[in-house]
C-alpha cells in the first residue's frame, strides 16, 4: 500500500532489495580476505546498511557516526558538525562508506577527509542513490545503487522531518506536504 502522501513509488521494496543483494555481492567478492570496516552515517543510511551487510557473507565489522551541517540544508556549506565518532580506530582498516544518498556531496566530501586522516589503508564509497544533477562538490562513488533525478526522495531510511524512514520502498514525496519548496 502506497502512503498517501507519496506522490510516486521511484523504486519498490523488491527493486530495492534485489539491487541491495547485488551490491552485497560485488563488495563480498572483492573485500574477501580483506576484513572492511562498514562506516555508515547515521541516521538514514541505517536501513541500508542492515541489508547490505546481510548479503555480504565475509568477516566484517560495522561503525556508526552521526553528523550535522552547519547552517540550513539550502545553503548547506559544506562544514560539519560531528556529533557522533568513530568508535573504533580505522588505522590501517580497508574502509567502504556506506551512504543512504549523495546530493551536493558536501557532508561527503567534509567526511572523506576527516576519515583519510586517520591513516585507513584504503576508503571506498557505497551508496544506494546518487542524485548528481545538484552535485557540488566532486565524489568518486565506488558502488552505486540507483541514480535518480532531482526529486526529493523518502523511505528505506530517507525522511523528511523524521517521518518516513519506515518505508520500505523509495518514493517521491508529495509536494502539498512539504510547501512551496522543495526541502534539502
Ligand atoms: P549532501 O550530499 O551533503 O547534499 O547531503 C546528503 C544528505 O542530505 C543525505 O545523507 C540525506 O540526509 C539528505 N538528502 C539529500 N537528498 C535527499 C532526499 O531526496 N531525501 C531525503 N534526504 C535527502
Amino acid at each position: 500500500m502506497m502512503h498517501a502522501d507519496v506522490e510516486e513509488v521511484l523504486l519498490s521494496g523488491e527493486e530495492v532489495q534485489a539491487r541491495v543483494v547485488e551490491l552485497g555481492a560485488q563488495l563480498a567478492a572483492d573485500y574477501e580476505g580483506r576484513e572492511p570496516v562498514l562506516v555508515s552515517v547515521l541516521k538514514g543510511s541505517i536501513i541500508f546498511l542492515a541489508d547490505l551487510v546481510r548479503a555480504m557473507p565475509i568477516p566484517l565489522s560495522i561503525d556508526l557516526m552521526e553528523v550535522s551541517s552547519y547552517g540550513t540544508s539550502t545553503e548547506s556549506s559544506g562544514q560539519v558538525r560531528i556529533l557522533k565518532d568513530l568508535s573504533t580506530s580505522i588505522e590501517g582498516r580497508e574502509v567502504i562508506v556506506v551512504e543512504d544518498i549523495i546530493d551536493t556531496g558536501l557532508t561527503l566530501n567534509y567526511l572523506l577527509r576527516y576519515l583519510h586522516d586517520k591513516g585507513p589503508a584504503s576508503i571506498r564509497i557505497c551508496c544506494l542513490l546518487d542524485k548528481p544533477a545538484r552535485r557540488l562538490a566532486p565524489i568518486e562513488i565506488d558502488y552505486r545503487g540507483f541514480t535518480i533525478a532531482d526529486r526529493f526522495v523518502i523511505g528505506y531510511g530517507l525522511d523528511y522531518g523524521e517521518r518516513y524512514r519506515n518505508l520500505p520502498y523509495i518514493g517521491v514525496l508529495r509536494p502539498s506536504v512539504y510547501g512551496a519548496a522543495p526541502p534539502a
